[in-house]
C-alpha cells in the first residue's frame, strides 16, 4: 500500500465557465479565467492498494460516482483505494469546493498510484471531475481555453500570471453556507436547453477572456472588474432566463451587490462575482480591502478575504 496527501485551494472564475460542449470529456462552452484563492483548501489523502474503495469525504463528493471514475482514469484496471478528504470552509454551497476536492485528488492519486504525470495531465484528469478543478492545479491567474484536440487533452487549466503577480485581494462574503438545491451540472445543462440567451452567452465568452487576460497581465484592476462583472451578469441571465428559472441569489445577495456599487461611487476599485450560489465574492486592491469587507459585513454571515493562492501540490 502507497499513501499520499495532497492540499489544492479552490478558484473563482473572474470569467466564468458555464454549460459544456462534450459532456463525457467535460469540455467548456466557453472559455475561462480564474483567480486560485489562498485561503480555503481542500486535503486529501489517497491510500492505493486497499482490498476495496472506502472514500470518506466531508464534502460534496460524498458518494459521488465522479471520484471512482477520476480514479479509475487516474490508473486503469486499479486496485482497490482509500481516500480521505476534507474541506476548511463550506461545501456545495457555492465556494468551489468540487474545483479543490478534484484538484488534491488527482495529485494524491497519481502519486498514491506511482504515476508521474504532467501537470497537463492532472490538469485534464481533474476536468473529468469538475470542470472547474482544471484551473485549480495552478496558482494565481489562471486560463481555461476551449482546445481543439478531440480528446480534449488541450483543454487544461493555463497558467498566465502566478500568486505574487499583482497583490489583489478576493472577498468572499458569504450570504448561506446551505447546500445548493441545483448543483452546477445541471443548471449550465438547464440554461443550455432552455435560454433564450444561451447563444449570446456562448458568442461573448472568448472576448472576455481575451479582455480579462489582457487586463491581468496589465495589472489593470477596472478593466478586469468591468469583464469580471459583465461575464457574471451574462451568466446569471442564462440562468434567470431558464426554464424553469434558476435563482441563486437571496435578499443578501442583491444586498451585497448594492454594497459593491455603493464603494465604487465613492472612488473605491471593487467589483463583484457570483457563482451557481448566494454568495458574493468581491475583487479589489489589497489596499482597499479593510474598507470593502466593512462594507460587506452589515449584510452577510461572515466575509472571508483571500490573498491570491498557489498551486495544487502534495504534502509530507
Ligand atoms: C459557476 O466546475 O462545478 O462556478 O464541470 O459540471 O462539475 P461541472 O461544473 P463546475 O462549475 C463551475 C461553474 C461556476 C463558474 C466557474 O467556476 O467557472
Amino acid at each position: 500500500m502507497r499513501e499520499a496527501t495532497a492540499i489544492a485551494h479552490p478558484n473563482i472564475a473572474l470569467v466564468k465557465y458555464w454549460g459544456k460542449r462534450d459532456l463525457r470529456l467535460n469540455l467548456p462552452a466557453v472559455p475561462s479565467l480564474s483567480l486560485t484563492l489562498g485561503g480555503y483548501r481542500t486535503r486529501t489523502t489517497v491510500t492505493w492498494g486497499t482490498s476495496r474503495d472506502e472514500i470518506v469525504l466531508n464534502g460534496l463528493m460524498g458518494d459521488d460516482p465522479k471520484v471512482r471514475r477520476v480514479l479509475d482514469l487516474v490508473a486503469p484496471g486499479r486496485p482497490g483505494v482509500r481516500v480521505e478528504s476534507d474541506n476548511d470552509f463550506p461545501t456545495g454551497a457555492g465556494l468551489a469546493s468540487s474545483a479543490s476536492g478534484f484538484a488534491a485528488l488527482v495529485v494524491a492519486a497519481a502519486a498514491a498510484a506511482g504515476r508521474a504525470l504532467s501537470v497537463d495531465a492532472l490538469s485534464a484528469l481533474a476536468r473529468r471531475g469538475s470542470g472547474s478543478a482544471c484551473r485549480s492545479l495552478f496558482g494565481g491567474f489562471v486560463q481555461w481555453p476551449l482546445g481543439t484536440e478531440p480528446d480534449g487533452s488541450d483543454s487544461v487549466g493555463v497558467p498566465i500570471a502566478p500568486a505574487d503577480h499583482w497583490d489583489v485581494r478576493l472577498l468572499v462574503a458569504v450570504v448561506s453556507e446551505a447546500r445548493k438545491d441545483v448543483g452546477s451540472t445541471e443548471g449550465m445543462t438547464r440554461s443550455q436547453e432552455t435560454s433564450p440567451y444561451w447563444p449570446t452567452w456562448v458568442a461573448m465568452g472568448p472576448g472576455l477572456v481575451d479582455r480579462a487576460r489582457e487586463a491581468v497581465l496589465a495589472r489593470d484592476l477596472a478593466a478586469l472588474g468591468e469583464a469580471m462583472e459583465t461575464s457574471t451578469f451574462a451568466m446569471h441571465a442564462t440562468m434567470h432566463t431558464a426554464v424553469p428559472p434558476l435563482l441563486y441569489w437571496q435578499p443578501a445577495t442583491v444586498a451585497a451587490l448594492h454594497a459593491v456599487f455603493a464603494l465604487r461611487r465613492d472612488g473605491v476599485a471593487a467589483y463583484a462575482t457570483m457563482d451557481a450560489g448566494p454568495q458574493v465574492k468581491v475583487l479589489c486592491a489589497a489596499a482597499d480591502a479593510e474598507r470593502v469587507r466593512a462594507a460587506l459585513v452589515p449584510h452577510v454571515l461572515r466575509v472571508d478575504v483571500h490573498a491570491p493562492g498557489g498551486p495544487a501540490r502534495l504534502v509530507p
